[in-house]
């Protein structure tokens, strides 16, 4: 028997209506196989904030370190900054566990409606990179409180961080069709972006078989939109990536189906796996959530974890159950969150 331990990070919001649900499919798909998942629950979050003034433990990263992956559900309160509930959890898992790579799969699912006509066959790859660029901690503010304040951010890409993630994506690439389009504003963005450009041709030219597109990201932005069929691997840097998944995610139908893994490929560390949805304090409460994203990260993990026939029968038994027509209301159907877990591990038992 192989045991993984995993730590739950349910978090704020729906997150703790849609992981025991995602939690009861994975066990369901792990039955029979000489796979057994062991949860061990932390109870981190705003909760946690409220009564702590932090929103883990100092000691959360040693906690976690030992364990084989993070599932994370979902963190955010409207009464909390997001740069508290941000910095205080997600930041700091990605940065001390070197999770460099922030892995978005895109593919149209049967019985999702799209705000898009023509959103058949969309199958696409979102390779962010996950731990520098835009999203630093450098900067500051100047002259506060007069009329010449001022806000700096310092953002920091470095040969090393653009070239693991670019050969994550390449990689990725070769084992697909070879196209491998790289986001870009070095019109405009002179310094770091000029710089991305000359690392990502440098080690994409490493990889003869992957044909390198780089394209500006306004206009790949509009693309995404108009075409998301004609792309397959995309490699951008933090922000970049960041926006492009979401305008991804929705090209083909609901945030609430799209997962993301944060990778440290080397598995050095854990990695962590989550929907690419936040806490969606708007339905709270309502039993309503989506657990789609949730299953689908946690299928992610099962393949991150050695385990990819078992990723399979997940994807294929939720696939199944959204063709038969039932789903949550923000896929246009009536259904419960625990009603489409329990279809989906119905599914698991009947394959
Ligand atoms: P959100 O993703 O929570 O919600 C956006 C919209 O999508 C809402 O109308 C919501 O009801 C809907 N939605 C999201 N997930 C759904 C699901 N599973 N089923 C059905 N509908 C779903 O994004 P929003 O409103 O911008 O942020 C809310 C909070 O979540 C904020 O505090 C934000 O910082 C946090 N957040 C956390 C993330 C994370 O934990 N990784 C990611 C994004 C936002
Ligand atoms: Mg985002």
């Amino acid at each position: 028997m192989k045991t993984h331990v995993i730590s739950v990070l349910a978090g704020d919001g729906i997150g703790p209506e849609v992981m025991p649900v995602a939690q009861a499919v994975l066990d369901s798909a792990c039955e029979g196989s000489d796979v057994e998942l062991r949860w061990e629950e932390r109870p981190w979050g705003t909760d946690y904030f409220r009564s702590h003034g932090r929103m883990m433990p100092l000691n959360a990263i040693d906690k976690m370190a030992d364990t084989d992956a993070i599932f994370l559900g979902a963190v955010g309160h409207p009464e909390v900054p997001d740069a508290e509930t941000l910095w205080g959890m997600l930041i700091p898992i990605r940065r001390e566990f070197d999770q460099y790579i922030n892995l978005r799969p895109i593919k149209s699912l049967p019985g999702v409606r799209s705000p898009l006509a023509n959103h058949e066959g969309i199958d696409l790859v979102i390779v962010r990179e996950n731990v520098e660029g835009e999203y630093s901690a450098v900067g500051g503010r100047s002259g506060v409180g007069t009329e010449y304040a001022a806000a700096y951010q310092q953002a920091i890409f470095t040969k090393h961080g653009v070239s693991r993630a670019v050969s994550f994506a390449a990689e990725l690439a070769s084992e697909r069709n070879g196209d491998l389009v790289s986001a870009t504003k070095s019109n405009g963005i002179v310094h770091t972006m000029t710089f991305w450009d000359e690392v990502v041709a440098e080690v994409a030219g490493g990889f003869p078989e992957v044909r390198l597109t780089p394209m500006l990201i306004d206009a790949l932005s509009a693309r995404l939109v108009q075409s998301p069929q004609s792309f397959d691997v995309i490699v951008a840097s933090n922000l970049f990536g960041d926006i492009l998944s979401d305008i991804a995610a929705a090209t083909v139908g609901s945030i609430g189906i799209a997962p993301s893994a944060n990778l440290n490929p080397e598995k050095r560390h854990p990695s962590m796996f989550e929907p690419v949805h936040g806490s969606a304090p708007d339905i709270v409460g309502r039993g309503i959530a989506n657990p789609v994203g949730q299953i689908w990260a946690g299928a992610m993990m099962l393949d991150h974890l050695g385990h990819p026939d078992l990723a399979v029968d997940v994807e294929l038994a939720l696939r199944s159950v959204l063709s038969s027509g039932l789903s949550t209301p923000d896929l246009g159907g009536q259904a419960t969150t625990v009603q489409v877990g329990d279809a989906i591990v119905a599914a698991l038992a009947g394959k």
